[in-house]
């Protein structure tokens, strides 16, 4: 069906006094004797694009165009409206594609975000989430070309696996046992020998340790992909299924890694500033005040880095009472990490050298044999966005690390070989893709950053 998208009518002043086609769906209609006016939106822009009816000229509404949601064809000169210069289409002709009852759920003006998660694929007809998808869109695209601009390769790594990266098991299982013959089986082994895979596997929860063996042979890799957490928690900031922007590069230790991280971070936020203004002004105005000179700052001024010892000592001469007490070596709960950044440094941290016992197996022990070469941003509002580290390159250093888990070394052999044949220092990191999308819009869930969120009690 040939059209011309409301976003270029809106843009090209050259359609001024041309007939175009125009499709979409009904925003609101209102119907008077002599005149009647839509508010038409296709989803290209958060402009509505207006279009007239002039019945005293001999023009007709048909009934059903005049229905809020329903999509429809208009032909018609595209004009400039007198009051405010926009353009706008005289109606020459109207085709009702898809009519819409008056259960269409989007009647009232404004509805909460809660109400709208209840139907997500409507609540993209929204401004709210025609903006948030498309900044979405945008945003994915910046990653691609931050990377692949820099000689990165991109990589697919897979999602149905064996091992678990973070050993936190919070993996989805994979399965096609069946139930009913469960009874059948005396032991877990014998139950998974049976399996498709011939043993226990699930969804991944990051691609890294596949990427690191990617890296060690092609130099600088990334991956983009769905990344899955079995994690219970019911928070602002966690789903169950995740977009993971995971970076791996050998030859690069960890001052090296937070540059890039730095880099890439203000990349984005600059691509989407300059690529979205009609959005961020709309996340400004509905959703974050001052969201767009807090992403000003970000882009121009440095990050704070921090050291995890260091941050320990600041929260404890805090002069606040934490839900969660702070001593050394303790987990930072979400609480602490937004006192760290929101309160003290007022901007992106990187916090570094982690206590190795709260960290993955994987990440470089450092000298001090207490701490490991770790990082995570943390950014006001959201939290942690990067989670990373340079990895343990030595091979006796890494089995250690493993054993002291009582991790099964045979499952890891690939990932042992990377340290025993030419093995490299290298670092990575995982962004999540959903947790910078709600610092650059400032939504403050996670499930109104996703088409779909998947989380614990909702498969929708
Ligand atoms: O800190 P995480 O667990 O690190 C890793 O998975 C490493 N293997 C990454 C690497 O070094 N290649 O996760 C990385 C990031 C977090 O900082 C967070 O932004 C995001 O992934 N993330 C989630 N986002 C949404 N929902 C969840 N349940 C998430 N879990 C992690």
């Amino acid at each position: 069906m040939k059209h011309i998208d409301v976003k270029d009518i809106f843009s090209n002043k050259d359609y001024l006094g041309k007939s175009v086609t125009v499709c979409g769906w009904v925003r609101t209609a209102r119907d008077s004797k002599n005149v009647a006016f839509l508010a038409l939106n296709d989803g290209t822009t958060l402009n509505h694009l207006q279009i007239v009816i002039d019945k005293a000229g001999g023009k007709t509404l048909p009934e059903q165009a005049g229905k809020l949601g329903a999509s429809i064809k208009v032909v018609g000169t595209v004009v400039e409206n007198m009051n405010n210069g926009s353009p706008e289409v005289n109606a020459e002709e109207i085709t009702v594609l898809g009519v819409c009852p008056p259960d269409y759920p989007l009647q009232k003006k404004f509805q909460k975000l809660e109400t709208l998660r209840e139907m997500p694929h409507i609540r993209v007809r929204t401004n709210t989430f025609n903006a948030v998808f498309r900044v979405r869109s945008i945003m994915a695209a910046s990653i691609h070309r931050f990377f692949q601009d820099r000689g990165f390769i991109y990589v697919h790594t897979p999602l149905i696996t064996a091992s678990d990266c973070e050993g936190a098991g919070e993996m989805f299982r994979v399965t096609t046992q069946d139930f009913a013959d469960a009874a059948k089986y005396k032991t877990e082994e014998e139950y998974y020998a049976d399996d498709f895979f011939g043993k226990k596997a699930g969804l991944s929860v990051s691609g890294q340790l596949e990427g690191e063996g990617m890296a060690m042979g092609m130099g600088k890799i990334y991956t983009f992909g769905p990344s899955f957490r079995a994690e219970k928690s019911n928070t602002l900031r966690h789903v169950a299924e995740f977009w993971h922007v995971e970076p791996e590069i050998a030859f690069c230790e960890l001052p090296d890694l937070i540059e890039i991280a730095e880099e890439m971070i203000k990349y984005i936020i600059k691509d989407y500033m300059e690529k979205c203004p009609e959005e961020l002004k709309f996340f400004e105005e509905r959703f974050e005040k001052g969201l767009t000179e807090k992403l000003k700052n970000v882009v121009e001024n440095d990050f704070a880095v921090v050291d995890y010892t260091e941050a320990i000592d600041l929260l404890l001469k805090a002069d606040v009472k934490f839900e969660f007490p702070v001593s050394w070596g303790c987990d930072l709960q979400s609480e602490h990490e937004r006192y760290i950044t929101e309160q003290i440094y007022k901007k992106p941290v990187f916090l570094i050298n982690y206590p190795k016992e709260i960290k993955s197996f994987y990440m470089k022990q450092n000298p001090d044999g207490k701490t490991v070469a770790a990082t995570d941003l943390l950014v006001p509002g959201v939290g942690e966005i990067i989670g990373g580290s340079e990895r343990e390159a030595d091979y006796d250093k890494l089995v250690a690390a493993m054993d002291a888990r009582g991790m099964n070394k045979a499952d890891y052999a690939d990932y042992l070989d990377l340290r025993k044949f030419g093995s490299v220092p290298h670092s990575g990191f995982g962004l999540g893709f959903e947790r910078i999308i709600m610092y650059a819009t400032g939504m403050a869930n996670i499930r109104d950053v996703i088409f779909y969120p998947r989380t614990v009690g909702n498969i929708r």
